[in-house]
This record gives C-alpha cells, sequence and structure tokens, in this order.
C-alpha cells in the first residue's frame, strides 16, 4: 500500500519480495545497526549480518566510499539483494553546518527552515545517507536539558509550524529525486520533560500536557508526510516508548493517521529490559513489535562483561524463533516489513543503491550551501539589548578588541551534533569580525580564559575522539594569568571589545545537561575585569540554552544570542554587528533569571492570586529576564488598527484579524508579529496567552504593511482533563498582536455555540 491506502506500481513487486523472504531475512529488515568503521569487532560482526541477510539498516556511515562498500555487501552478497536503508544524525546540515535547531527556531521562519533541510538533505542523499533521525521535535521547557538545544523550545504552535517545514525541507517534493531523503522526527513522545532536566531521566505526564503540548509538533509532522518517527528512550508514567502500544498503535498511527514506520532510540528495546519492563529480549522484542513498532536501533555490541566488549545481536533476531514457536503471529511481522519495505521502494533503492563518489564531493563543497548557512545564522540571533551602540559604525573606530574562548572555537561555532564538519572552512567570529572590519580598523583578539574541559566524563567521549578538531580546551600552555591580563589590557586600548563568551560544543545535545546556566569557567571574571576598564561591551553569547545573565546585562552595551550558529556563524555575526544586515530573531524560549526559576514558561496558568505570579520567591522576581518572542532590530516597529472580522462568532468559525505595522525608524528592520489568544473561561483553565499566528517580515525604512491572519476553529481547540477530550469551548477571548508574548495592542471577540448554527458544544 502507499502512504494514501492505494496499490501503487510497486506494490506487487513488494509482495512476491515478501513471499520469497525467511523469517530470518524479514526479522532482519527490521533490524537497524550501528557501524562503528574504527571499532573491528563490531564491524566484522555486521558485515557478516549483512551478507545474512539479517540488516535492513544501518546508522552512522557519512563516507560515500563506505556507503557503497556496505551497500555492495547487500545487494550483492546477500542472498535477495535487499539495498541497506542508511540513517544518520543530519541535525543541523552535514558538511555545511547550519545554527543548531533553537537557533533556527529563533529565526521564526518556517521557509528558511525548509531550505537549510533541503541543503542539508541534498549533501546527506549525495554520500549514501537516505534517512535523517531529525527534526527532534520535542517540547523543551527545562533549558537544563541539554537536548533543548535539537529542538524548538517551549512553544507547541512555533515547534508544530516548524516540524512541518523541517519535514518539507528534507523530503521535499518526493524521496526519490536523489536530492532528498525521508524525516524521522523525534522523540515519540515526551522525552523533553526528564525529571531535573536530567537527560534520560522519567517522564511524568498527564494527558492534557501531553496532548496539549507535546503531540501538537508531531501531529504537524505527520500531516506534512513524514515517513519516519523514532520512539524515545525514556516512557511516560512508567512506561518506555518502544512499548508503548497505546502511544505508537492508538495514539500515533490511528489518532495522528502515521503510514510510515516506527525506529526505536539507540538500543531502546534491549533496554526495556534493563529499565524493568521485561523479563528479558525475548519479551522485549514481542512487546515492542506488539506494540507497533517496526524497526529496533541496536548498537551490535556490549561493551560491558568480564570478558570485555562482545558483539551483540539486536532483540530483534530472537523474532523468527518466536514465530515458530507460535508467540508472535507472522502477520505482525509481515506488516512492519512492509512498511520498512516500501520506504526503500519509494526512495528508489532497488534500482539506484550506489552513489556517485565524485559527484559528493562536488555537492558538499557547493558554495550555494554556504550562502544558505550564512543567511540561516543571520536570521537566527537574537538582540536581546542594545543600548545604542549597535549597528558598529567603521568610520568611528580604530580598535575593536576581540575577546573571550569561544571567539576562535570552531568547535562552539559549529555546536553539538556534528559528525563531519570541515573545521577548516568553519568561520569562527573572530574571523568573520576580521573580514567584515575592513583594513582600516585595527582588530586584536586574546582568548583571556580558557573553557573549562567537563568534570563528568559524557558517555560519547570515545565517539568525540574520532572527530577531529578539539576546541579551545584548556591545554597546559595556557598562561591563564597572562592571558587574562592581555585580554584586559587590549580591552583598555580599544574603542570597543567583543566578548565572545558561552558555551563549548559539548555543553548541549545528548548527555550535556547542565545544574546551572552560569557561564561556564572564567568567563563571568573576564566580563567583569573587561567592563572595569570601561570600554564599552558588546556580548556575543554562543550557547545551546539560555544563561544565566544577572550579573552581565548591566556590564554590556549590547547583546547578541548567535547560539551555535554553523559554518558561516562569524561572516553573519560580523555582518549583524556592522548593520549590513539587520537583526530580526526572537526567542523561542522564555530566557529565566537564574536556574532556580525553571521550568518558567510564558504559557501558564492564571492561579491563585494572579497578581502576585512575578512575585512567587523570596529573593527575585519570577518574571524571565527576557519573554518568550523577545528579540530587538536595528528599529522600532510600531502595531496598530488591530482589527477583527467580527466581534461574536460560532463555534467552528474562523476569525481575520488584520494589523498595521510601521517601521518608525530609518533603517530596515526585520520583525516578527505575533498572535496570542487567552479564552476567559470553559471546560478547562487555559494559558494566560498562548501563540496562534505569527508572521516574519522585513520593513523598509518608514514602511507600513498590514499583516493578515486567518485563526481557524483549531486555535481555539484544546484536551480537556474534565471533558476527557479534545473541545471547543463557549467563551470571551482576549487576542493580542505585538512583537513578544508581551504585546500589548488587545482586542476581544466572543464564541457562542448557536452562531454557527452547531447549538451543541463539541
Ligand atoms: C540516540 C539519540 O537519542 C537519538 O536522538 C539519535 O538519533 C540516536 N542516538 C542515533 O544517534
Amino acid at each position: 500500500m502507499s502512504r494514501d491506502g492505494q496499490a501503487q506500481p510497486g506494490q506487487e513487486r513488494l509482495e512476491a519480495l515478501l513471499a520469497s523472504m525467511t523469517l530470518e531475512e524479514k526479522a532482519g529488515q527490521l533490524i537497524q545497526y550501528f557501524y562503528f568503521p574504527d571499532f573491528a569487532l563490531q564491524t566484522t560482526f555486521v558485515e557478516e549480518e549483512i551478507r545474512a541477510g539479517r540488516v535492513g539498516s544501518l546508522l552512522f556511515v557519512a563516507d560515500p566510499a563506505l556507503t557503497n562498500r556496505l551497500q555492495r555487501l547487500a545487494v550483492e552478497e546477500s542472498r535477495l539483494g535487499i539495498p541497506l536503508l542508511f540513517g544518520f544524525d543530519v541535525i543541523h546540515g552535514l558538511r555545511t553546518i547550519f545554527p543548531v535547531p533553537l537557533g533556527l527556531a529563533a529565526s521564526w521562519d518556517p521557509q528558511l527552515v525548509e531550505r537549510v533541510q533541503a541543503v542539508a538533505a541534498r549533501e546527506a542523499r549525495a554520500v549514501g545517507i537516505h534517512w535523517a533521525f531529525a527534526p527532534m521535535v520535542d517540547i523543551a521547557r527545562d533549558p537544563r536539558w541539554g537536548r533543548i538545544v535539537e529542538g524548538a523550545g517551549e512553544d507547541p504552535y512555533l515547534g508544530a509550524r516548524l516540524a512541518a517545514a523541517h519535514v518539507r525541507g528534507f523530503q521535499g517534493e518526493g524521496i526519490d529525486t536523489g536530492e532528498h531523503i525521508a524525516a524521522g522526527p523525534k522523540h515519540f513522545v515526551g522525552y523533553g520533560a526528564a525529571l531535573g532536566g536530567r537527560d534520560y531521566d522519567e517522564v511524568n505526564l498527564s494527558e492534557s500536557e501531553l496532548r496539549n503540548l507535546y503531540l501538537p509538533p508531531f501531529a504537524a509532522a505527520v500531516e506534512a508526510g513524514a515517513e519516519n518517527i523514532m520512539s524515545s528512550y525514556v516512557g511516560i508514567n512508567g512506561v518506555p516508548a518502544a512499548a508503548d502500544r497505546r502511544l505508537l498503535t492508538e495514539v500515533l498511527r490511528r489518532e495522528l493517521g502515521f503510514r510510515g514506520f516506527i525506529v526505536s532510540d539507540a538500543n531502546a528495546v534491549l533496554d526495556l529490559t534493563t529499565h524493568g519492563l521485561t523479563r528479558d529480549e525475548r519479551e522485549a522484542a514481542r512487546r515492542a513489535l506488539e506494540a507497533g513498532l517496526d524497526m529496533e536501533m541496536a548498537l551490535g555490541v556490549q561493551f560491558l562483561g568480564e570478558s570485555g566488549p562482545a558483539a551483540r545481536p539486536a532483540a530483534f533476531a530472537t523474532l523468527p524463533e518466536a514465530v515458530r514457536a507460535g508467540v508472535i503471529d507472522e502477520r505482525l511481522l509481515d506488516e512492519a516489513v512492509r512498511r520498512v519495505l516500501a520506504l526503500k521502494f519509494r526512495l528508489g533503492l532497488f534500482e539506484r543503491p550506489y552513489v556517485d563518489e565524485d559527484r559528493a564531493s562536488t555537492i558538499l563543497n557547493a558554495p550555494a550551501h554556504r550562502e544558505q548557512a550564512r543567511v540561516a545564522a543571520e536570521r537566527s540571533a537574537v538582540l536581546l539589548r542594545n543600548t545604542g551602540i549597535l549597528p558598529l559604525d567603521r568610520t568611528r573606530l580604530r580598535r575593536l578588541a576581540v575577546l573571550g574562548p569561544l571567539a576562535s572555537d570552531k568547535r562552539a561555532t559549529l555546536g553539538p551534533w556534528v559528525f563531519v564538519p570541515d573545521l577548516e572552512g568553519t568561520v569562527t567570529v573572530l574571523d568573520g569580525l576580521r573580514q567584515v572590519a575592513g583594513s582600516a580598523l585595527q582588530v586584536d583578539y586574546a582568548p583571556g580564559v580558557p573553557m573549562p574541559t567537563r568534570p563528568i566524563p559524557s558517555p560519547f567521549a570515545a565517539l568525540d575522539q574520532l572527530v577531529p578538531g578539539a576546541s579551545t580546551m584548556a591545554s597546559p600552555a595556557f598562561d591563564e594569568q597572562a592571558e587574562f591580563e592581555r585580554a584586559v589590557a587590549l580591552a583598555r586600548s580599544a574603542d570597543v571589545a567583543v566578548l565572545v563568551l558561552g558555551e563549548a560544543a559539548d555543553m548541549s545535545g545528548e548527555a550535556a545537561s547542565r545544574s546551572t546556566l552560569d557561564l561556564p569557567g572564567r568567563q563571568q571574571e573576564l566580563l567583569e575585569a573587561v567592563a572595569a576598564t570601561g570600554t564599552p561591551i558588546v556580548l556575543v553569547l554562543l550557547c545551546g540554552r539560555p544563561l544565566d545573565l544577572r550579573r552581565v546585562v548591566e556590564r554590556t552595551a549590547a547583546i547578541l544570542v548567535a547560539w551555535h550558529p554553523g559554518s558561516e556563524g562569524g561572516n553573519a555575526v560580523a555582518r549583524l554587528l556592522f548593520g549590513e544586515v539587520a537583526p530580526g530573531g526572537k526567542l523561542p524560549v522564555s530566557w529565566p533569571r537564574s536556574v532556580g526559576q525553571v521550568p518558567l514558561i510564558y504559557a501558564h496558568l492564571r492561579s491563585h492570586q494572579p497578581q502576585t505570579s512575578g512575585l512567587r520567591y523570596w529573593e527575585e522576581e519570577s518574571t524571565p529576564l527576557y519573554p518568550f518572542g523577545f528579540g530587538l532590530s536595528y528599529g522600532e516597529v510600531e502595531y496598530s488598527d488591530l482589527q477583527l472580522s467580527a466581534p461574536l462568532i460560532g463555534l467552528h468559525d474562523t476569525l481575520e484579524v488584520s494589523v498595521v505595522l510601521h517601521n518608525r525608524s530609518e533603517r530596515p528592520v526585520e520583525e516578527v508579529a505575533q498572535l496570542y489568544l487567552h479564552q476567559r473561561y470553559g471546560r478547562a483553565a487555559r494559558p494566560v496567552r498562548e501563540l496562534k499566528a505569527f508572521e516574519r517580515v522585513s520593513l523598509a525604512p518608514g514602511e507600513r504593511r498590514t499583516l493578515r491572519f486567518v485563526l481557524g476553529a483549531e486555535a481555539r481547540r484544546y484536551w480537556s482533563a474534565a471533558a476527557g477530550a479534545y473541545v471547543l469551548d463557549e467563551s470571551v477571548f482576549d487576542l493580542w498582536v505585538g512583537g513578544s508574548s508581551q504585546a500589548s495592542l488587545h482586542a476581544e471577540f466572543a464564541v457562542q455555540a448557536q452562531k454557527d448554527g452547531s447549538g451543541a458544544l463539541s
């Protein structure tokens, strides 16, 4: 069957192939192994399994010569010659690296996200990768969680719009073109709610949270046609996701209508036993398959054990025996195999299993891709503060001191989830400023302080060693005292100090949660010493999460959050600072004052004593330092003339909203107009505000523009715990439009059931 249930031309071929497969070959299609090129024990096992037809997919191979060689093993040496499916973590680019996903989300620009992932897909497909384990569409409301960097932040509406854009970008108009790949939104579902922001910790979610917050991005990704979904390592309320039939089959397949195949996260089927759900791997395999999981991602090796590492087959390798013993119905196995084979057919792998290695290198180095990376980094940056120093005026500056350990750190410029980087071609902030400043402006550099190394080793430390290009981490040769003084001296003699501070690449991503949001190491000290010189500070933050800026803000003249901006990050930052392009990113997360406030969200409920909702702590306000949706440009936009198509509408009616934006400045301005709703009463209390529409616009100096938003009934639909269902309520609604979640331009409208003749609430 095709994705829409129609019989397709390849269908007969698929069925004939299925009929010719042994149980081992069927189970093999449902097994995906890692392939660690430098680990002979593991690769020998995996290659043997490929030849035997007991592997359907591999991950972690990105070298076209190697994908071709391994593909040949499957196509030419296995009995049926079924091609392998290669998956990879193409998170924010393959060779050309774009801003981290949280940064891309700060662009509030779905078209940009689509273009970016189309480039990533092109590079990936060229080297033989068919499927991205992306986008991560987990809502993340706790910045301690390292994986907040991989998603779109705290909001389900922004998350849903961008989830669909990522999927469209990866998959394009069709995945058989050789330019696109399958998207694999992950991690189904609720992973972002890990207790304490600690990666892999348990998740407990109410049905309202699940349905109102965590599911919408997945629903949008499914609607956009995502070919695959990855289930989460963890589960909800004590049931690990890989074996949760209600979530995988009833919610994902039946309710959301997902028709692709579901893969587990790494070793998550074997881990059903580790987590204490199943007795052994046989039971784990059966319960996962019965829950609706189609493919098991497995390491293929076991590291622990008295005799050292050993090859370890996936749990799904026990499926043939279970079918023979009558424990599992073969039809269940067949269903899963069909889904996997169907994707291989749709990708055109049976016709074109190999890639052209020469073409791959041309594509990986395409100048147009670099251009796209620069634009993406420019549009992702968020200007949090500007006392008027920006844009920098070249004609009035003589000396610029570029300071801070991250100014020349290529890995921090790229960020986490980068495995095939072009480190040489990565433009740091220092490189970018040197290029853009022009010869009349002297640019001096000192790192000032080293970045601290991770005190508790990452479980991926061994993997990182396979990736070249360590950063400016503390090296024994680094004379801390002398470097600190040199940096301060440079600041003293400069007109402006550009401080590039923040987080190293390994401070976010998987297994990289933090217990504080402080600037790591001695960076705060450096900032204070530079501030004491009186030289104005422009702070550029490279980071994967909001940081604690309470002791920072007042010491700076401007703050630009560049996130981990990617291959062209330095050029983008330099062009923004010199005003060659206007900043326009907006925060996709509330920016807390301190770690003690988290989780802190803008869409909270109105509760007892709402007038004190910003005063709930003894020491400091319980409001964010910068609100969700906030970001400055180099000019001011005024909002006016907010108009609604009707003051009273029916339950199922659409409301049209128009508003006028006016760029009152003499510079071009980038703005993201945001529309928020609040339902005053109904079958559940609703958040004080919820984002329901937005549009990013460029406005010429003095330009006025009318924007129109159409709000369908789905903008008011939510899951009510009281009703145990999705509902539309009769109510009065507040509506705001403006440049952040604190927008003040307000209107209201009412919703009545009789108005549209439906009479009943639904
Ligand atoms: C584990 C991560 O949770 C997942 O996001 C990733 O795609 C897989 N490993 C493969 O690297």
